[in-house]
């Protein structure tokens, strides 16, 4: 399997309750390195267009004000199958749906505020790692 870089995002939710170390143990122990972080605040216009592919979707409106209402983590994670991996971490989207053990799971408050984001595939991730970082601040 090859080494993958993935991008994931600590959302307001998880923010908002002081979880993001709880989240990075999550990910570090599951294998996955964190090469890059930084804390943000987006605007609207950036959580637009990094959902732009949701643009039509019933929820975009909701989830551009959410993800824009404070705080986020965003990170570049590495290491063996780190898109597969990541999402297995993180758990289905719909908290309810997601595995015992999973970020989701154990802190996810509902559907939209679901504590992490993270690439779905390599092209994604490689849009997704070049919307909030350049190549000088990813130290493998
Ligand atoms: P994420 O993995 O960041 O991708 C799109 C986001 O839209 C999703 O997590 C949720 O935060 C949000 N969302 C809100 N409602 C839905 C829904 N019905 N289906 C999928 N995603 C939703």
């Amino acid at each position: 399997m090859a080494v993958e870089r993935t991008l994931s995002i600590i959302k307001p939710d998880a923010t908002r309750r002081n979880l993001t170390g709880k989240i990075n143990a999550c990910l570090e122990d599951a294998g996955l390195g964190i090469v890059a972080q930084k804390r943000i605040r987006l605007t609207r216009e950036r959580a637009e267009g990094f959902y732009a592919v949701h643009k039509e979707r019933p929820f975009f409106n909701d989830l551009c004000d959410f993800m824009s209402s404070g705080p986020v983590v965003v990170q570049v994670l590495e290491g063996e199958d780190a898109i597969a991996k990541n999402r297995r971490v993180m758990g289905a989207t719909n908290p309810e749906e997601a595995d015992e053990g999973t970020i989701r799971k154990q802190f996810a408050e509902n559907i939209e505020a679901n504590s992490v984001h993270g690439s779905d595939s390599r092209e994604n991730a490689a849009f997704e790692i070049a919307y909030f970082f350049d190549d000088s601040e990813i130290v493998g």
